[in-house]
């Protein structure tokens, strides 16, 4: 039988000979985390993204992810190791629900989160992340912003700019939407010294409880770089795993069993392996309008925030 140390080494065998970068989200298994170019928040991968250097790109994490790597790099030959992993909350605003939110606002600068499809991204003025929505709503100029699809994200962001009027789309994250109150209460009870990090996409009383609110990058560096050594873990349960790797003296506990996202959860490490082969993923097709217009806001998110 093939072990993760056999499938790893093959494809650290295969990156060299067939000019492969692996891109991976925070979200992935750490065994994919291991035979990463790069692994990183949205924003970090976004980055990383538009400076490759190499032919071919695989990201390990959802479709919309793979899709912004090639507007970001239209000439590399850009995979998703999983066909089948998608981001639910990116499927829930397309473009005639759009549209008709932005006759509704008029004046209303169009701000998307990243978790969109690259379609929506064509007609939104900028795209945001959840580690660089504060600092570029803070250098748009327009007051009046109109947020799509996460309200608990745009919410969180709404109160650091109390100056800016905001509108809100109804959508959101299932993983992180699930989160309650109580279940915060509960995990605070059973670990009275553990700091409290979370995700924005968690509701509003949740957020509200932590002592650090970021991105996962952002929840995984505060952990690092913090005193303390108890930490309530308020995002996707792979942050726990990654954490414990590079804190072996440091205690993290999942905030509830439910923090899991199913889609980041299909890759695996022989979807990577069958990508560099030939035998699985898919290429990223896009047409050149989309590539065009997506272009345009990510490109302006990447000067915004950077
Ligand atoms: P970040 O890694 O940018 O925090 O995003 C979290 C997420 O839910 C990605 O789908
Ligand atoms: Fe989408 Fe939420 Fe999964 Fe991120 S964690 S990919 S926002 S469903």
């Amino acid at each position: 039988m093939r072990t993760t140390k056999d499938i790893q080494d093959e494809i650290m065998r295969l990156k060299k000979e067939k000019d492969f970068c692996i891109l991976v989200h925070a979200y992935q298994a750490h065994s994919i985390v291991e035979i990463a170019d790069f692994t990183g928040d949205s924003y970090g991968l976004s980055v990383q993204a538009s400076k490759v250097p190499n032919k071919n790109v695989i990201m390990c994490g959802v479709r919309f992810m793979a899709e912004t790597v090639k507007v970001l790099s239209p000439d590399k030959t850009v995979y998703l190791a999983n066909p089948n992993a998608g981001c639910p909350m990116a499927d829930q605003i397309d473009i005639p629900i759009l549209k008709g939110l932005q006759e509704k606002y008029p004046g209303y600068e169009t701000v998307a989160y990243i978790n969109t499809s690259t379609e929506l991204k064509t007609i939104c003025d900028t795209i945001v992340t959840s580690s660089s929505a504060d600092k570029i709503i803070g250098n748009i100029e327009n007051d009046k912003i109109l947020f799509v699809p996460d309200p608990n994200l745009g919410g969180w962001i709404a109160k650091r700019h109390p100056n800016k009027d905001f509108k809100f789309f109804q959508g959101g994250c299932p993983t992180h939407m699930r989160i309650t109150k109580d279940e915060v209460d509960e995990a605070k009870s059973a670990h009275p010294d553990a700091l409290f990090l979370v995700h924005p996409e968690c509701r509003a009383e949740v957020v509200e409880l932590a002592d650090y609110v970021g991105s996962t990058t952002g929840i995984m560096d505060y952990a690092k770089k913090s005193d303390a050594k108890e930490f309530i873990i308020g995002t996707e349960a792979s942050i726990v795993e990654h954490l414990q790797y590079e804190c072996p003296d440091k205690m993290f506990y999942p905030l509830s069993v439910g923090l899991i996202c199913h889609n980041m959860k299909m890759t695996t490490l022989v979807d990577v392996l069958n990508t560099m082969n030939g035998t699985g993923g898919e290429e990223i097709t896009l047409s050149d309008d989309v590539i065009k217009g997506a272009k345009k806001s990510i490109d302006r998110m990447i000067a915004l925030g950077g």
